[in-house]
């Protein structure tokens, strides 16, 4: 598969996000076949894998996601050493599912240790700053992210859901090239966050579209049909109308990395060959004209 640049990592140009995998849905486990899907991915070529600390059934679970990749990856029986594991914390969940953001040093410091506990590694490749905690600075929270690279805990610093302004703080603290990526979600029905992927491109920073699909409302299933355009450039291409949204984002910037959730094999193995999709001026017009 194709790959990008992220930091200091090489990954492949479309990532597995492995959300789904601790949902449950319609009654459905989405890690009845975590195994499945994330060595499917990786026969796939993807060697780029987002999860963090809340994806989880339940409060008292947590880190249950990251413990999928783990044994995910101890399983395979292949070479794992260049797959690249990002995690995010910053987000709390506690009794009676309450959710919260505590960007405290004291919590940060404790979720990266249980994320090292639950991704059973000695380091962290890229640890991202999952939310904001807008009671306090946002410069405050990212020098603990800063201070945990250079103890050696984490290899790379990311931030996720972050404006113009916050990243540009982030650069600000961590220094040029020290901010690795921006996790935000990005779609065809979640647009808005444009500005934030073209000042990422400007800086060298990586563009993670997060929920790149649309989501697993079921938004990502429809997505040929509420935006005909990937449907009929689909069919004329005989690919998925996914391939299709996950080929244009690719186009956007060398520096787009999207991370498409899967709970089955199938639908990871689709969206992976959206890496070798090369749309045409022509298509990338049509579709950038739905949207007008
Ligand atoms: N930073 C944040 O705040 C944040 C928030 C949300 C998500 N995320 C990350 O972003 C990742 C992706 O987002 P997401 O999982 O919410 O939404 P998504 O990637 O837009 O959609 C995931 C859903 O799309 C389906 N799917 C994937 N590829 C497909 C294909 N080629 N054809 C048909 N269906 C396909 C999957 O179905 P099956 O389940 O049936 O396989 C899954 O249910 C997450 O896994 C997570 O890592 C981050």
């Amino acid at each position: 598969m194709r790959t990008r640049t992220l930091g200091p990592f090489t990954v492949s140009a479309i990532g597995l996000g492995a959300m789904p995998l601790s949902m449950v849905r319609n009654g459905q486990q989405g890690w009845d076949h975590a195994n499945e899907t994330v060595h499917a991915a990786l026969d796939a070529g993807v060697t780029f894998i987002d999860t963090a600390d809340i994806y989880a059934p339940s409060w008292d679970a947590m880190g249950h996601n990251e413990r999928v990749v783990a044994e995910a990856l101890r399983t395979y029986d292949g070479d794992t050493s260049g797959v690249v594991v990002a995690t995010k914390g910053g987000i709390t969940r506690g009794e009676g599912e309450t959710w919260g953001r505590d960007g405290s040093p004291e919590y940060i410091r404790r979720a990266v240790e249980a994320s090292l506990r639950a991704l059973d590694r000695e380091v962290i490749d890229l640890y991202q700053w999952h939310r904001p905690d807008r009671r306090r600075l946002y410069g405050e929270v990212v020098e603990t992210f800063a201070a945990l690279k250079d103890e050696g805990k984490i290899r790379a610093v990311g931030i996720s859901n972050a404006n113009v302004e916050e990243i540009e703080v982030a650069i600000e603290v961590l220094g040029e090239g020290g901010l690795v990526s921006v996790q935000n979600e990005f779609s065809p029905r979640f647009r808005c966050s444009r500005d934030e992927l073209e000042f990422c491109g400007e800086h060298g920073i990586a563009f993670l579209p997060w929920s790149p699909l649309g989501g697993t409302g079921g938004q990502s299933k429809e997505v040929g049909r509420t935006y005909p355009v990937f449907d009929e450039i689909g069919t004329e291409r005989g690919v998925s109308p996914q391939q299709v949204v996950l080929a244009w984002e690719l186009a956007l910037g060398e520096h787009v990395i999207p991370i498409p959730g899967a709970s089955r094999p199938e639908s990871i193995v689709d969206s992976a060959l959206a890496a070798d999709l090369d749309l045409t001026e022509e298509e990338l017009a049509r579709i950038e004209a739905q949207f007008r």
